[in-house]
């Protein structure tokens, strides 16, 4: 089975940005695919792998909602199955699927439930999965996946951010899958470190950190660029620590560099 980590957190902390050094970090320096899931509504994982992403899942929902397709002759059931499979796109080493905004509540069930399925496909035959997930946790709430293995809470450095990643634990801690490891990330931290007024509230919640990551002036340019991720430089310290953080955290049987491809 897929090794599953789900990246978290409140709007604008760097969830993005990270899945996306994540998946640039297990494909290049691990040499192991990945299938790479969009599922935040306002999608922004694939322009950050350089990517342009014509079709969502929410799209082929809507497509069939307004009966605007012609099932040239196929069951809707294998209707939607194909167009997923349309909509994904593949590189070399991983393929993302971008899930996109649907609209209205019932609509979130029925495209989570199409996640559920295709994630439960691609999770025996990728060794990784990485999600971006939307603030809410939303598709993790509703038992879209089976598992996750890691599931990293990012933070900003403020007050703020501890009080969400406290209840992103709580939260993560009553849905009704199981998450083996959950690990809090503060983001974008300042380079004379966190303030001690947030040392001394993230340990009086009892939010352990696990990882500190610096704000990032290379991070920062090629966002305002509109760069991807796979430009920035291999010695870009965020993403150097990120690999240090990755390497301390999954399992050795992850870490082999015995090339893994894809079924
Ligand atoms: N460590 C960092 N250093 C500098 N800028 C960062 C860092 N992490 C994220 N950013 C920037 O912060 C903004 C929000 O990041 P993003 O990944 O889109 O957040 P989210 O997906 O949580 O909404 C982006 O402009 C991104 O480039
Ligand atoms: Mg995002």
């Amino acid at each position: 089975m897929a090794f599953n980590i789900a990246v978290a957190g409140k709007g604008g902390t760097g969830k993005s940005t990270l899945s996306a050094l994540i998946i640039r970090y297990i494909t290049e320096e691990l040499d192991k695919p990945v299938s790479a899931v969009d599922a935040d509504p306002n999608a922004s994982l694939g322009s950050l792998l350089g990517l342009h992403v014509k079709s969502t899942v929410a799209d082929i929902r809507e497509d069939i909602v307004e009966k605007k397709v012609d099932f040239s002759g196929m069951s809707k059931d294998r209707y939607i199955e194909y167009s997923i499979e349309e909509s994904i796109i593949e590189k070399d080493k991983y393929d993302l699927l971008t899930m996109g905004r649907p609209e209205g509540p019932k609509c979130y069930c029925y495209v989570n439930n199409l996640l559920r399925k295709y994630l439960d496909k691609v999770g025996t035959t990728y060794p990784f999965i990485v999600t971006d997930n939307e603030a809410g946790m939303e598709h993790l709430s509703r038992r879209t996946t089976n598992n996750v293995d890691l599931l990293l809470i990012v933070s900003e450095p403020t007050i703020v951010g501890a009080l969400t990643m406290q209840r992103i634990l709580k939260l993560a801690d009553s849905l009704p899958i199981t998450i083996r490891q959950k690990l809090c990330i503060l983001n974008r931290v300042p380079k004379d470190g966190i303030h001690e007024n947030l040392q001394q509230k993230l340990d009086s919640l009892g939010v352990g950190i696990s990882a500190i990551f610096p704000y990032d002036q290379e991070i920062y340019d090629t966002a305002a660029c509109g760069a991807s991720i796979f430009e920035i430089s291999r010695e870009n310290e965020l993403y150097r620590k990120l690999g240090g953080f990755l390497q301390k955290h999954l399992p050795a049987s992850m870490l082999a560099k015995t090339t893994v491809s894809r079924i």
